[in-house]
């Protein structure tokens, strides 16, 4: 499987951004890992051409391909600007507008029908972790939100503590492999072989200073970054790193 690098830039950037990704992909232009930068929605046209070597996708689709949803996106719309992949279920979205796995499951479906790949967020919150619930909180948002029709070329899970997203705050490297071994063991009762293949990224205060642990981690397959994919300076690491594991 080839692993992944992928930033997110959440609401973050203008067009005199995309040089980031035309550096990332200048630098890495026979990288042995995919490579991918999720800018906001008004970028992702002309960041489709910033490199041939950097993949984009969208940060959220809408479920239905098309009709009366105003401020809306759709798969299909995304697939058309040729990005190629798409976030869903980010932990701000679930929070920020209450998407459920019943919202995020459709989502991804669409994605999926439309040609993207879909990368499907999951994560307990530190509540849940001092509950003790980490797992169950894991194993009912992967039934809940990973369709049937998921595989390995089509699928993509993110592992995100929402307590470690943005917060400098990282779990230890033994509950990143516990989380990670679950979730490939879940997968594969839910999803039977082609949870093999499947790219199980960790994402949460990912930094160069962090990642060649983290990415020493069983069953960990890449990292989805927020803050430290925002410059190429910053990601750069990130990907040398993954390059190296
Ligand atoms: P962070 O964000 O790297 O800034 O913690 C990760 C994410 O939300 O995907």
């Amino acid at each position: 499987m080839r692993k992944l690098a992928a930033g997110n830039w959440k609401m973050n950037g203008t067009q005199s951004d995309l040089a980031q990704i035309t550096q990332i992909g200048a630098a890495f232009d026979a990288a042995s890992v995919d490579i991918l930068i999720c800018p906001p929605a008004q970028l992702l046209i002309p960041a489709v051409t910033a490199s041939p070597h950097v993949a984009i996708g969208a940060q959220d689709c809408h479920a239905s391909a098309s009709g009366a949803h105003t401020g809306d996106m759709s798969a299909p719309q995304i697939h058309d600007t040729g990005a190629t992949y798409v976030i869903v279920g980010h932990s701000e979205r679930r929070t920020d507008h209450g998407e459920t796995d019943a919202m995020v499951n459709a989502k991804a479906t669409a994605a999926v029908d439309a040609g993207l790949i879909a990368i499907i967020c999951i994560g307990e919150t530190l509540q849940d972790r001092d509950n003790g619930a980490t797992l169950n909180v894991l194993a009912q948002q992967l039934t809940g939100s990973v369709p049937a029709l998921a595989t390995a070329q089509s699928t993509v899970i993110a592992y995100e503590p929402v307590w470690a997203i943005g917060t400098g705050l990282i779990p230890t490297l033994d509950q990143i492999a516990q989380a990670h071994a679950f979730i490939r063991e879940h997968l594969t009762a839910q999803l039977g072989a082609t949870a093999a293949d499947m790219r199980l990224l960790y994402g949460g205060s990912v930094k160069g200073s962090n990642a060649a642990d983290i990415f020493a981690v069983p069953h960990v397959d890449g990292a989805l970054v927020g803050g430290a994919s925002l410059s190429a300076q910053d990601f750069a690491p990130i990907i040398t790193a993954l390059q190296n594991a």
